[in-house]
C-alpha cells in the first residue's frame, strides 16, 4: 500500500542507461598469457553461489581468450582505496593488436599490466596465473565452463569453482577464523561507471556471524 511520499505506479522514468553496472564489486581476473606472462582484467560482472564464481567477459579482450587456452584464474578482489591502479589499468588490454573496436573505445595494448598499475605478482597455489599481493581477497578459481550465449555471443559466460581463498589477516574476524569482518572490508564498488567504497552498516542479515 502507498504512504504519502512512497513510489507509485507513474513515479518511476522509463529509462534507457547505455549500461546497467548498478553497483557492483570491482574484481581483478588474472589469467595466463600465451608466454607464460600473468594478464589482469578489471571486471564488475561477477556474482558468487557458495564455492562457484560466475563472469562476464567481453569477447574480444585477452582474459577470455586466456582462459579458453588455460581455463584456470585469480579472482582479486581490490579494495575501495585502490581505485586509482584499477582505473590505471581501464584503458589497457593484453590483447595484441588491439581489435579495431576496441581501440575506437581508446584502448592501447599493454603486455605488463603489474607494472604499469603499480601491482605486485606473487605465485599461486593452485594455479599457473599470478595473485595481485595488494588486493585484500585472492580467489583462486579454475573455470568449469565458458558459454557464448546465442542472443549475445559477444560476451562469455564464466563459470568457475574457487579452489583456494586468501585474505589479508586484516579483514578476517580473528586468528583462525574462516568468516571475513564485514565491519573492516571495504570492497570498491562500481556505480555506473564511477568508483565508491561502502557506506556504514545498515543491519545484518538473520544468519550473520555476529
Ligand atoms: C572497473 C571496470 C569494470 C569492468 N567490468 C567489465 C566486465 O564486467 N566485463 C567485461 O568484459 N569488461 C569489463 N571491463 C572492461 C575490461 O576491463 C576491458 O575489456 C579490458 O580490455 C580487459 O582487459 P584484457 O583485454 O586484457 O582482458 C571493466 C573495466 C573496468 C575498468
Amino acid at each position: 500500500m502507498n504512504t504519502k511520499g512512497s513510489p507509485t505506479e507513474a513515479s518511476h522514468l522509463n529509462i534507457q542507461p547505455k549500461i546497467l553496472y548498478y553497483g557492483m564489486p570491482v574484481i581483478l581476473a588474472t589469467t595466463l598469457n600465451e608466454d607464460g606472462t600473468t594478464n589482469i582484467s578489471p571486471l564488475s560482472s561477477s556474482w558468487a553461489l557458495g564455492r562457484y564464481l560466475v563472469l562476464g567477459m567481453g569477447f574480444g579482450g585477452q582474459g577470455i581468450d586466456n582462459l579458453q587456452r588455460t581455463p584456470e584464474l585469480v579472482v582479486n578482489v581490490p579494495d575501495a582505496a585502490m581505485w586509482q591502479q584499477v582505473e590505471k589499468l581501464g584503458p589497457l588490454t593484453g590483447k595484441h593488436p588491439v581489435p579495431d573496436y576496441k581501440a575506437q573505445m581508446g584502448y592501447r595494448y599493454e603486455p605488463d599490466k603489474f607494472t604499469a598499475a603499480g601491482l605486485t605478482p606473487v605465485a599461486s597455489l593452485s594455479v599457473k596465473p599470478q595473485r595481485i599481493a595488494e588486493c585484500p581477497l585472492q580467489i583462486e578459481c579454475t573455470a568449469k565452463k565458458i558459454t557464448f550465449p546465442d542472443y549475445a555471443p559477444m560476451f562469455a559466460i564464466v563459470e568457475t569453482e574457487a579452489l583456494q581463498i586468501h585474505a589479508l589477516p586484516d579483514i578476517v574476524k580473528k586468528t583462525g577464523s574462516d568468516h571475513i569482518d564485514p565491519s573492516r572490508w571495504n570492497p570498491l564498488i562500481y556505480n555506473f561507471r564511477h568508483y565508491f567504497g561502502l557506506g556504514d552498516r545498515l543491519g545484518n542479515n538473520y544468519r550473520a556471524e555476529i
